[in-house]
């Protein structure tokens, strides 16, 4: 008798603490804006383990390897779907220069990579290794040129290098080099934070070095991004929209970088990937979703020099920053991937969804072994992340239409400050209709009510989830996985309407098919 009282008292509380009040209005019939595969794009840069260990090993490695390429890497890659892969950085590109890693191997000089650690880079990598990389997993290239410490010159011919089919000096090199064909670039950065490590040049200054630069980088049908602004500086991209209105033909691209540190300095500590009580994981979240913002108010400044809206917007980094694990080199940029990883990747990934009229890439940093990776390899070991579950989840969006949603939620409300506790986006592909959310709520499951304008009868509703016990979980080295992808079971809609209860702390995928 005690006992069913108490289940009852159990059960009346854990109703009342799901909320009703949340509602996603999903409005079907204007599904006409592509999601751009490229918005699950990732970046790889000489920078730790990234290149070296985590992608790379060379062919005479014990690690399993196809030409030098980890197996187990290209595997995990291929299955996740990765469309897009910008390479050699970040602040590296701008102190690359392409000859030293052509040829053979023992003849490519070494050098010192004075931003990331002072370690000696041997050009082992480079870049025949780099395109065949993407020919082997499946996805595009993005190639940052060396604007810094660069010329006009190496920039131009390393464009003809990778690209021309013609005879000339550059494609006889390249056949020499073992490479008949040209590779196909879709992409091609001109400069890196050159408002930053990649010059420290002044808008106007840059402007005018883009113009000239791209002026000679002739790409066909390629697209050509500039180095656009960092978080909220609306004047940078004023500066270089306007400085490039005449020139819109020259730049298809602006790029925005955005890390999210749970501190919000770059001074003192950031905080620490794993060791986080509930304040860091709020803050983390509310910095998170001020992208929305600023991708919001770029625009605005973009649209007054590019009515047409011609340029898109590239978010080329993006990703937490935490402070590196401890013993780890510091310029290596290593941290681990927790459960607040995934909120953190799924609310930017529904948030560039939102935006995808105008948001042509993203590239979270970085994919292996640095920043929020995907996975992470020591030794002969690889782990994959809750980031990782979470680009496998999301990929259905890849080339989807996005279905505009209107999403009415309560606030997740931490220490007098609050951010709403839903994020939300859907897209339609071949007839399926996907929906993802996020429960950024850590103490509180959250009760979601789905209607549709524009569609009505479904025969299957499926879900995936991904979550864990605890905010802090993460995948480790040699142990069961903690947070990864599962089966999430949904009623299928009444009356036209979905009801979904999101667990706390998750990231859930429902998909419905008529
Ligand atoms: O991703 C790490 C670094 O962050 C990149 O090299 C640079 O572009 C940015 O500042």
């Amino acid at each position: 008798m005690k006992t069913n009282r108490l289940l009852l008292a159990g059960l009346i509380l854990a109703s009342v603490s799901l909320s009703a009040q949340n509602t996603l209005q999903l409005n079907v019939d204007q599904a006409q804006t592509t999601i751009k595969p490229e918005i699950y794009g990732h970046f790889s840069e000489h920078l730790g383990t990234c290149i070296y260990g985590g992608i790379y090993v060379g062919e005479n490695s014990k690690i399993p390897n196809i030409h030098g390429y980890r197996t187990d890497v290209v595997t995990a890659l291929k299955e996740m779907k990765i469309p897009v892969l910008r390479w050699p950085g970040g602040c590296f590109a701008d102190t690359y220069h392409w000859k030293d890693g052509i040829g053979p191997k023992e003849n490519r000089p070494s050098i010192v990579n004075v931003h990331w650690g002072g370690v000696t880079e041997d050009n082992s990598f480079g870049t025949h290794e780099f395109l065949d990389f993407c020919e082997l997993i499946g996805t595009e290239p993005y190639l940052s040129i060396n604007v810094g410490s660069g010329t006009v010159q190496e920039a131009t011919e390393w464009v003809e290098y990778v690209t021309s089919s013609n005879e000339s000096p550059m494609t006889e090199l390249r056949k020499k080099n073992g490479r008949e064909d040209p590779w196909k670039v879709k992409f091609w950065g001109i400069g890196n934070e050159t408002w930053g490590c990649g010059g420290d040049m002044r808008p106007e200054h840059y402007a005018d070095v883009y113009r000239n630069f791209s002026s000679y980088v002739r790409v066909n049908d390629a697209q050509k991004i500039a180095v656009g602004p960092s978080g909220d500086d609306y004047n940078w991209t004023e500066k270089m929209m306007e400085n490039l209105k005449d020139k819109r033909h020259l730049v298809q691209g602006l790029s925005l970088h955005y890390y999210t540190l749970p501190t919000g300095s770059w001074v003192g500590s950031k905080g620490s990937s794993t060791n986080f009580g509930e304040d860091e994981w709020f803050q983390t979240l509310k910095r998170t979703l001020n992208v929305d913002e600023y991708i919001k108010k770029h625009l605005e400044v973009m649209d007054k020099f590019d009515p047409e809206k011609q340029v898109g917007l590239a978010v080329d980094e993006w990703g937490t920053w935490y402070d590196p694990l401890p013993g780890t080199n510091p310029g290596f940029l290593q941290q681990q991937n927790t459960l607040r990883d995934a909120l953190v990747a799924g609310v930017n990934l529904n948030i560039f969804n939102n935006h995808a009229d105008r948001v042509i890439m993203a590239n979270i940093a970085q994919v292996i072994n640095v920043l929020q990776s995907v996975i992470l390899t020591k030794d002969d070991k690889m782990v994959l992340t809750p980031t990782y579950y979470v680009f496998k989840m999301y990929n259905v969006h890849q080339g989807a239409k996005l279905i505009p949603t209107t999403l009415k939620c309560e606030d997740y409300e931490y220490k007098g400050e609050k951010i709403p506790a839903v994020n939300a986006s859907s897209s339609v592909k071949d007839g399926v209709m996907s929906i993802t959310l996020c429960n950024m709520n850590p103490n509180k499951a959250e009760a979601i009510e789905c209607s549709f304008n524009g569609a009505q009868e479904f025969k299957t509703v499926s879900g995936k989830i991904i979550n864990a016990q605890n905010i802090t979980d993460y995948n480790d080295f040699g142990q069961a996985e903690k947070v990864n992808m599962k089966d999430f079971t949904v009623a299928k809609p009444k009356n036209g309407k979905l009801s979904v209860e999101l667990p706390a702390h998750s990231v859930v995928l429902v998909q419905l098919q008529k």
